[in-house]
């Protein structure tokens, strides 16, 4: 289970201090999937970062607590981290040629990962690999396992690279824009991956994701993310369908519809804040159609008012 309470991200001082994630709580049941959706520059890479000990410890610091399988890893440090990750927790980026290395096979990069975290022979840990990639769907795994990265596509590296980050079954998955370099017609395909691995090794899934579209078929929960905050999570067929943040609800309209031309697509008005700029109400206040004095005044805080569905909001939907 994971679970993450009043995390706070803060460039260095030096660097301005502002915060770029705010309190941000989340707690993930084995096997749960949540995505989490927002505007960029709203601070979903830089949570995923930070649940992987990721964050750029030269440029930003952290606070609150982090736990995993009852492990308190808020003070984890790199070589903790380094045993974590791949064992634990698993990463998947928007950039699946970034995450393979160039110069080694498929077959061996695969190997190399079971090979850092246990002795078996080698031949057994080619065996392993061979099944790993038929079970990320590969029709012909002992053809791959000899690929370089640059002999296949770009949904084919995804999968290699869920292949190796999933090896280990990791009991949490964190996946950022995993589709989105992809072409739109694998994009499903290495959603539904995702969602059968987290079945399989019943992982916690957090899937970043700008697309709301993609969410419906992986999560069960959807958080909203602005300006660094939590404003609304709940289940997410309730998002969708009754989310009661103006924001949420903004960003639904902004869906492209079908049938819908460029040029046609409502977009939300205004800007997204930056991390630096203060509001000392709520920070949707200056694009909310439905915003009022003490909006400008007053932080609203995460509140769970239906059954577990939270929201940021003085005068909800
Ligand atoms: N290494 C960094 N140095 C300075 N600012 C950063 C760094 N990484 C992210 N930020 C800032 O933090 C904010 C949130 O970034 P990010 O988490 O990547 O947002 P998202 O993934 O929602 O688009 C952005 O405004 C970005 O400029
Ligand atoms: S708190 Fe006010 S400004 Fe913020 S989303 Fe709700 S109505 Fe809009
Ligand atoms: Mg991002």
């Amino acid at each position: 289970m994971l679970a993450v309470q009043d995390l706070w991200v803060r460039l260095k001082p030096s660097l301005g201090g502002h915060p770029i994630v705010r309190g941000v709580g989340l707690q993930l049941q084995p096997g749960e999937r949540i995505a989490i959706v927002g505007e960029s520059g709203s601070g979903k890479s830089t949570v995923a970062l930070a649940l992987l000990g990721l964050l750029p410890r030269d440029v930003m610091q952290q606070s609150g607590s982090l736990t995993l399988d009852g492990e308190d890893l808020s003070d984890a440090g790199e070589d903790d981290w380094h045993t974590i990750r791949g064992r634990k927790v698993a990463m998947v980026f928007q950039d699946p040629a970034g995450a393979l290395n160039p110069v080694l096979t498929i077959g061996e990069q695969l190997v190399e990962v079971y090979r850092a975290h246990d002795d078996r022979p080698r031949a057994e840990q080619r065996q392993l690999a061979v099944q790993q990639l038929a079970a990320m769907g590969f029709a012909d795994p002992d053809r791959i396992i000899g690929l370089y990265p640059h002999q296949m596509s770009g949904g084919m590296k995804q999968r290699a690279v869920i292949a190796m980050a999933t090896a280990l079954h990791p009991g949490l998955i964190v996946a950022d824009e995993p589709t989105t370099a992809l072409d739109p017609s694998i994009r499903a395909q290495i959603l539904a991956l995702l969602v059968q691995k987290s079945e399989a090794d019943r992982s916690s899934l957090v899937l970043v994701t700008h697309d709301l579209a993609e969410t419906v078929r992986v999560a069960h929960r959807i958080a909203v993310f602005y300006h660094g905050r939590m404003v609304e999570v709940g289940p997410a067929e309730r998002i969708l369908a009754r989310s009661r943040h103006p924001y949420t609800r903004a960003l639904l309209n902004a869906r492209p519809q079908p049938g819908q031309r460029a040029g046609e697509l409502p977009v939300i008005p205004g800007r997204p804040p930056l991390p630096s700029e203060q509001f000392p109400g709520c920070a949707f206040a200056p694009r909310c159609s439905r915003a009022g004095e003490s909006c400008h005044k007053t932080l609203p805080e995460l509140t769970e008012i239906e059954p577990n569905h939270a929201y940021a909001c003085h005068f909800p939907l």
